[in-house]
């Protein structure tokens, strides 16, 4: 039985949660690797939507075990909301979902950080998602952070949580010039957060090695996308951890020899919340009309996302970095009334025509997309269920794409619901 990663290639929002959903009906295991609560996964299944920003999207599957990985950054309120919300729903997780002892927990004092280090005149806006991902990062590299592992020992807790409530007040009253916040407070909330918690805890690796051993199927979801991972993003403009699918094993603490294959999820055209490059974004007037097409607003913050043609440069690029085995095609329908559709295949910088995504966050910036026309194929696609039944420019589509990435495709997305999609 295969371990296969699930991975965003492109910047967030190419509907891993629809794609994770539905490659875990047949699996036994869905781990998440990185990032925190700054994730909204959606998944419809019949009229009703659900988003998840922490629990892994195989939990709508009864017979799944969910992980949520070292790698992961935990806010306790927004965690237990989701429990919360899929009780409420009549989503029975007991025994199903499992937290590593070694998360790192977000606290107060982060996303107080996130919304300072953001208004700042002094620093560059990065657009976050103000759930204080940065911040918590920072202490676990900083080796100051708070890990679930500490909820299990209350003296030991309190005195980490003192000390850095002490030291994060004067960051917050000296530089940025914010108010001082209660220590007391947050040490309360966390010790209850304890008593929630508890039950889920475990070594999660361990877990996961030994079902790999047992031969049972895993999926591993990442958070995000290649193009906001720390280290092959569009840096500054990244997220502070690393989506892309080798972060699977630093995330989950399985070795790489365990992984067999690699899924990336990318969408039929491109999109990007928050601020940064992004070279085939579209007109405000195209932007608008596709944004429409694709309700195209974010699922954790609501925020109307950026909208542009298909990058084959940057495609290629994080097919490599992640190793992709075969792409998981989403919102193919979305470009069903264009009459023609874009795709970038090499950026022009210096004279010259590159086909290699740039380090250098000014060239991405003035890069000019040298782009391919491609007609569209005005016509419904979101009843199609066989690759031989996509209008005939659909499949010259998919087909262009699987071409210039050097990458085929094994999934395509034509529509939100479980129900449609394609198996190659
Ligand atoms: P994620 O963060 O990668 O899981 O993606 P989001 O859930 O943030 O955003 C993807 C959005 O597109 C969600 O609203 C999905 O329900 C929706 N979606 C996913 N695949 C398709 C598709 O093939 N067609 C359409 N129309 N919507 C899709
Ligand atoms: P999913 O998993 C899209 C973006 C933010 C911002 C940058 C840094 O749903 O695809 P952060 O709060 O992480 O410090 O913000 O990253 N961002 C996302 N964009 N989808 C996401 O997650 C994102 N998570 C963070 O908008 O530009
Ligand atoms: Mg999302």
């Amino acid at each position: 039985m295969p371990v296969e990663v699930v991975a965003g290639v492109q910047w967030g929002d190419e509907g891993k949660g629809k794609i994770v959903d539905i490659l875990s009906q047949n699996a036994d295991v869905v781990a998440r690797y990185q990032g925190g609560a700054n994730a909204g996964h959606t998944i419809v299944i019949g009229d009703k939507k659900y988003v998840l920003h922490l629990i892994p999207s195989g939990i709508l599957n009864a017979k799944t075990i969910c992980i949520i990985g070292n790698g992961v950054v935990i806010e306790p309120r927004a965690l237990m909301d989701e429990i919360k919300m899929l009780e409420n729903e009549g989503i029975d997780i007991t025994g199903r979902l499992f937290i590593s002892q070694r998360a790192h927990l977000i606290m107060p004092y982060h996303k107080l950080l996130d919304e300072a280090r953001e208004t700042s005149s002094k620093e560059a806006t990065i657009g976050t998602t103000g759930r204080g991902i940065g911040p918590a990062y920072i202490d676990k590299v900083n080796r100051c952070g708070i890990r679930i592992v500490d909820l299990l020992n209350r003296d030991a807790l309190k005195k980490k949580l003192r000390s850095n409530i002490q030291q994060k007040n004067e960051i917050l009253s000296k530089i940025y010039k914010k108010n001082l916040m209660n220590e007391d407070e947050i040490i309360d909330e966390y010790l209850e957060f304890d008593k929630q918690i508890d039950p889920y805890i475990t070594d999660t690796s361990l877990y996961l090695n030994e079902a790999i051993s047992q031969n049972k199927h895993v999926v591993c979801e990442g958070a995000q996308g290649t193009m906001l991972d720390l280290d092959f993003g569009t840096f500054p403009y990244v997220t502070s951890s690393n989506p892309i699918s080798g972060g699977a094993c630093t995330g989950l603490g399985i070795g790489p020899t365990r992984i067999d294959k690699v899924t990336g999820v990318i969408k039929a055209y491109t999109t990007r919340v928050g601020e940064g490059p992004f070279p085939t974004e579209f007109d405000a007037k195209t932007a608008e009309h596709v944004r429409e097409l694709g309700d195209e607003f974010g699922a954790t913050t609501g925020r109307p996302r950026r909208c542009g043609w298909f990058d084959a440069v940057l495609a290629r690029y994080s097919a490599q970095i992640n190793g992709i085995d075969s792409w998981a095609l989403t919102k193919l329908d979305i470009l069903d009334t264009l009459d023609e559709i874009k795709v970038c295949v090499g950026y022009r910088w210096d004279g010259r025509e590159h086909k290699s995504f740039p380090a250098s966050l000014e060239q991405v910036e003035t890069a000019e997309p040298v782009y391919t026309t491609l007609p569209g194929w005005k016509a419904d696609t979101t009843g199609v269920r066989r690759m031989q039944d996509l209008p005939e420019n659909a499949l010259a589509y998919i087909r262009s794409l699987e071409k210039m990435t050097e990458t085929p495709v094994s999934i395509v997305s034509v529509g939100f619901r479980r129900e449609q999609t394609i198996m190659v």
